[in-house]
């Protein structure tokens, strides 16, 4: 499959987006339901059974000469942030249809192969990422997704009924740490040291976690025009020096590799003649060592406490989740270098600051995760851009490994 034919599908499935301004995709949108009806015929064209689980993740596979093998996995999401990319998570998906066509034609292999299309793995919509992995290797429950809702109040259960499944039925998608021998997720490195450095692939050795919080902040709305400043209790003034406190924090333990953003306010009521009341904001704090991710927490726990007092306006943090970092499988590692090497293709070993699919299945099986460059470390931005070239680089490396784990 040559680097026209990838390409030409990643520019497909861009058209399927809510904006012209970049990719808008979001989970269980309409448009992403489109994109994964488009990338299922895509599959069966190209040879794949494909099956699509409860969760809405879409599984292709080639068979094997052992069809009691374990399977040999690989795979991506096509869900976007807002105004997302072209191929933050397709490379991985259409990567992956092209790496297992050449594998068709290679042979026979003696493990089955299978190409998985995750179902929601951005946050950006129910604030919860990796949604389909999570239901896949069973590290969710029931309980939790009910409570799944978007900024519309659409709940994650909604979105299943009308894809003629209920939560309850969930568990049926969970697959067994024995039907897997391994799984490997090929992406766009989503941040700039591959280019940097001047490297075709990297090779992921650990995955950060993050800490998502949300923070409350409780002033006293009141009349622009009437209200003295000294009188005042202004909500996003105080929320605005919460936000340069978690930078300064963020900056002085990036040492730690710690990044902290907030991407989200919410400003109520959000109108010119008010002085602000109430500010609701999203913190996302993420590194790859879970003491420095929880001493930034403290850190920002007692900073917004002490704005809070000094601004006397009210503050609620509420830590929404805090996951641990994931170190992926060391054999896969020295595998993918192993490749590079012989392909003369030039490799680092480097770390993930973004979250993907494979630190769930790092639960159920051994997994490994490829990064390709992409233009100026731009992601989750429309200007993302990965090259043809590089993206070939990746799914030779990819093909190859997948070969050797099936053959
Ligand atoms: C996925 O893109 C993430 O937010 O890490
Ligand atoms: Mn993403
Ligand atoms: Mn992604």
């Amino acid at each position: 499959m040559d680097k026209e034919w990838i390409m030409n599908e990643i520019e497909q499935l861009s058209r399927f987006s809510e904006t012209s301004r970049g990719v808008t995709r979001l989970a269980f949108s309409p448009e992403d339901y489109a994109a994964r009806e488009y990338v299922t015929k895509l599959m069966l064209e190209n040879g794949l059974t494909v099956r699509t689980d409860q969760a809405g993740n879409i599984i292709g596979r080639l068979e094997g000469s052992d069809h009691q093998a374990a399977v040999v996995a690989t795979g991506s999401h096509l869900d976007t942030v807002p105004e997302g990319g072209k191929y933050d998570g397709v490379v991985g998906v259409i990567g992956g249809i092209a790496a297992l066509k050449i594998l068709q034609e290679r042979g026979p292999l003696t493990h089955p192969l299978e190409l998985i299309v995750f179902a929601g793995e951005e946050s950006s919509r129910f604030g919860l990422a990796t949604i389909g992995s999570r239901i896949m290797v069973g590290s969710i429950q029931a309980k939790a997704l009910k409570k799944l809702k978007d900024q519309n109040g659409i709940g994650f259960s909604e979105l299943l009924n009308q894809q003629g499944t209920d939560i309850e039925e969930l568990a049926q998608a969970v697959r067994r740490a024995d039907e897997f021998k391994a799984f490997v997720e090929l992406h766009i490195e989503q941040g700039s040291s591959l280019e940097k450095n001047n490297k075709t692939i990297g090779i992921v050795e650990e995955i950060a976690a993050p800490a998502r919080c949300k923070i409350v902040v409780e002033g006293v709305a009141a009349h622009t025009g009437n209200t003295p400043m000294a009188e005042r209790h202004d909500a996003l003034v105080s929320a605005a020096m919460i936000i340069i406190a978690i930078n300064e924090i963020a900056q002085a333990q990036s040492a730690r590799g710690i990044v902290g953003t907030v991407g989200a306010l919410k400003v109520y009521p959000g109108v010119i003649n008010v002085v602000p009341g109430l500010v609701e904001m999203m913190v996302d704090i993420r590194g790859t060592n879970h003491q420095s991710i929880i001493e930034c927490i403290q850190e920002i726990k007692d900073a917004v406490s002490e704005i809070a007092e000094r601004q006397n306006t009210g503050v609620a943090i509420e830590v929404l989740s805090s996951e641990h970092p994931v170190k992926l499988d060391k054999e896969l590692i020295n595998l993918f270098t192993g490749v590079c090497q012989q392909q003369g293709i030039r490799y680092q070993q480097m770390n993930s600051g973004a979250g993907h699919d494979s630190m769930n299945m790092a639960k159920i099986t051994r997994a490994g995760l490829i990064a390709i460059p992409c233009r100026a470390g731009l992601s989750h931005n429309p200007n993302e851009y990965a090259s043809s070239e590089d993206i070939q680089a990746g799914v030779t490396v990819l093909a190859e490994a997948l070969y050797q784990l099936a053959k």
